[in-house]
């Protein structure tokens, strides 16, 4: 007999459930239900039309995971950060299933899960471990090699995926953009465009886009839009994008010890940033770890795979508790 465990991911607009095996990671289930069409004509996800989506994409997913539900020995689902109504969704299908089943409930921080979407099938190893996590919510640089995780920089406005989406907007496409602006960047044949990298003269080893965003915006208004300007554009940005990622972790590597380093999250799916990546770790001889292009975006697998180190640490919450927003990153 298997030992399982259940995950739900619903922290913004894809409904996710895997399970996974504790023991052997093995995933005997995993299905998505992305809403990104049905929010891409409002131009971001509209929280309210997400938690309707989830209501129903949830059950119709659990539907399937019958066969297993004799063999689950926890549930995890997404508990912060992310939309309060997506997340309760999540939170009140696991509360539901730890209740009827009577088998424990695990609060899962979304962002650790991304973390975890390194180990997906092997034991995590966070020594001497510094993770970039690039998503539509969060830009950030993480110490997993301490007790707790320590978040090193951070953006202080808009998110790298954001300004993907933002300047993808900009450029007359929908939501979410970072794929858009990656393809078209592919298409130039020009490259006179350059925007100016953000924070040059900021010693911090923080991220700001909103100022990418708007030369952005300012290149878009100046000259009849072609379908070679737009791609010049996309291409200038998304290469000042990716560099001003790489140029302040230089700067901060400069100021730790790690050994490896990994990149999750939606936008770790950039090819360029990952080349980049690449580049850099060679040149500070850190192993590099990238998450794979299939569970960069949210998923519920990788959410699995962190509830299993919880499950082990026996960090289980009581469906009584409000759970919500519960964790410290
Ligand atoms: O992690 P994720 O699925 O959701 C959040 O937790 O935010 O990330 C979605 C974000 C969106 O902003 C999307 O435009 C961006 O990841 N993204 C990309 C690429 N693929 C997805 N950004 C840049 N280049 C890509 N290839
Ligand atoms: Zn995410």
């Amino acid at each position: 007999m298997k030992s399982l465990l259940l995950a739900i991911e619903s922290s913004c607009d894809d409904s996710s459930l895997a399970i996974i095996d504790i023991n052997t990671f093995e995933c005997v289930f995993e299905q998505k239900i992305s809403q990104e069409s049905q929010h891409a004509c409002f131009g971001g996800v509209v929280p309210e039309l997400a938690a309707r989506l989830h209501a129903k994409a949830l059950p119709d997913i659990l539907a399937k995971t019958k066969p297993f539900l004799k063999d689950l020995v926890a549930v995890s689902a997404t508990n912060t950060p992310g939309l309060s109504v997506s997340l309760l969704s999540g939170i009140c299908m696991a509360k539901t299933l730890s209740m009827l089943l009577d088998i424990p409930l695990i609060g899962t921080n979304h962002l650790i899960g991304h973390v975890y979407s390194l180990f997906l099938d092997k034991k995590e190893d966070f020594s001497n471990l510094g993770v970039l996590l690039v998503s539509g919510g969060h830009t950030m640089v993480i110490n997993m090699s301490e007790k707790n995780p320590i978040v090193l920089s951070k953006s202080l406005d808009d998110s790298f995926g954001e300004s993907f989406d933002k300047s993808a907007k900009l450029l007359g496409f929908s939501y979410p953009g970072g794929e858009k602006i990656q393809a078209l960047a592919l298409k130039a044949r020009l490259k006179n465009i350059k925007f100016t990298l953000p924070m040059l003269r900021n010693k911090s080893f923080d991220y700001s886009f909103s100022g990418l965003k708007n030369q952005v915006r300012l290149k878009v208004q100046e000259q009849p839009l072609s379908e070679e300007l737009k791609a010049e554009i996309a291409y200038a940005f998304e290469e000042a994008a990716t560099e001003h990622i790489i140029y302040k972790l230089k700067k901060l590597l400069q100021t730790t010890n790690f050994k490896s380093f990994g990149v999750v999250g939606g936008a770790a799916a950039n090819l360029k940033l990952r080349f980049k990546l690449e580049a850099l770790c060679k040149e500070y001889s850190l192993k590099l770890h990238l998450a794979p292009l299939s569970h960069c975006s949210d998923n519920a697998l990788m959410i699995a795979r962190a509830a299993i180190s919880q499950y082990h640490k026996k960090d289980f919450s009581s469906f009584k508790e409000e759970l919500l927003f519960k964790g410290n990153i």
